[in-house]
């Protein structure tokens, strides 16, 4: 049984959702589920905007003959060559065996790596800002590499201003009926997996998502259609503002983002006095994460959206407690730029947490030290009082700067 959507009069939503898969890339996890999106153009030639997943197969292949019903398929524009959109080039070419691909070198050079060079006589290679007219629509081609990867290329039908963005403007979640962002409470349900799905996908490559978006902003956008999540028909601009921000590395908010290790719930002492300290001087919506047990995609979520981080770690065999080792590494990785940060290091006989993390963290560009950074000696005593609440000061006069 079919399961699609309307877009517009001639395109269509194909894709299908997955509750099922624990997690995204086998890294994130997916609580809400992840939905595919695909879409079908039908026009004087008929075009597919990208497959989807190999777990949702079968219902795209209804929804694909479903629209199609006696035309044949004429092109499939591969704008991502991640398997969780191109699993089925296969299977579409097995049933359409004139279908032409459509590509850039890239993607006919990981077409061949991920599955088979038996569909050479298929290609139908494309430059940037190539042209490819439908008959009624016109699709143009810009190259977005590293968006998230090498080979990803928007597509601009120009008719009717819509916008195939690839991974761009995705979100985690499946959809619940609705698939446009305008049918559902985005904010309450789809903003945080959105952040999250950006800064851990895509947020290495900021340069490259300013890129493209100055490159395609000298068109109008009426429709965006990303790979994953709703689709964006009304107050383009909300969605558009937030990716500006995440790609510049600008925090959403002047806030404060609490993470600990704690083996014994001596650090954690300390985090909590300082966030009650600094909510007691008026600080508001702090957030605050053990990283044993939060996973860490959703704290480097929250990383891209406050200005303030303090991290506290104890010393863990002569180094970092791992989890903090690994959470910090993940976001020089990820490339975060420009947060203050403050330190909370605690130890027996030897501290190098401290010394671990501020290592990482100014390796990091604009990253600033706020404060002293507390070296916590075990527990907390009466004696501490004075630093941790000169701490807790110095963070709140830098928040209010
Ligand atoms: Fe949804 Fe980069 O793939």
């Amino acid at each position: 049984m079919h399961n699609i959507q309307k877009i517009t009069d001639d395109i269509y939503w194909v894709g299908g959702m997955d509750r099922r898969l624990e997690r995204f890339e086998n890294m994130f996890p997916l609580p809400n589920g992840v939905a595919y999106n695909s879409y079908l153009i039908i026009d004087e030639k008929t075009v597919l905007m990208d497959t989807v997943d190999t777990s949702i197969t079968q219902q795209f292949f209804q929804n694909v003959v479903h629209v199609l019903g006696d035309r044949k398929l004429d092109f499939m524009v591969i704008n991502h060559m991640e398997p969780d959109h191109c699993a089925n080039i296969g299977e579409i070419v097995m049933r359409y065996p004139e279908v032409k691909i459509v590509g850039n070198a890239k993607t006919f050079q990981f077409i061949e790596q991920y599955y088979s060079e038996g569909y050479k006589n298929n290609y139908y290679q494309v430059r940037d800002s190539d042209e490819l007219p439908l008959g009624k629509h016109v699709l143009k081609f810009y190259f977005a590499p590293m968006v998230h990867w090498p080979e990803v290329m928007f597509t601009y039908e120009e008719t009717e201003s819509i916008l195939f963005s690839a991974d761009a403007f995705g979100t985690f979640g499946a959809f619940a009926g609705n698939i446009f962002a305008d049918q559902v409470d985005f904010d309450h349900v789809y903003l945080d997996e959105s952040r999250r799905y950006y800064s851990n996908i895509v947020g290495k490559y900021g340069i490259q998502v300013q890129s493209i978006l100055k490159k395609v902003s000298v068109n109008e956008i009426k429709i965006i259609c990303p790979l994953h999540g709703p689709i964006w028909r009304e107050n383009i601009s909300y969605i558009i503002d937030k990716h500006d921000k995440w790609s510049r590395y600008e925090p959403e908010k002047k806030g404060v983002l609490l993470v600990y290790a704690t083996m014994y719930g001596n650090t954690e002492n300390a985090m909590n006095i300082i966030a009650g300290k600094l909510a007691a001087k008026g600080v508001t919506d702090m957030r605050m994460y053990d990283v044993s047990k939060t996973h860490p995609s959703y704290i480097i979520a929250d990383a891209w959206k406050y200005s303030h981080l303090v991290f506290g770690s104890p010393t863990y065999n002569n180094g970092l407690y791992y989890q903090m080792e690994s959470l910090l590494k993940e976001m020089a990785a990820l490339q975060l730029q420009n947060r203050k940060f403050s330190l909370v290091g605690n130890f027996t006989w030897a501290c190098q947490s401290i010394k671990v993390m501020t290592e990482i963290l100014t390796g990091m560009k604009d990253f600033e030290l706020i404060g002293q950074p507390f070296e916590l000696k075990s527990s907390l005593k009466p004696e501490n009082e004075k630093a941790l609440e000169q701490l807790a000061e110095d963070i709140f006069m830098s928040l209010s700067k």
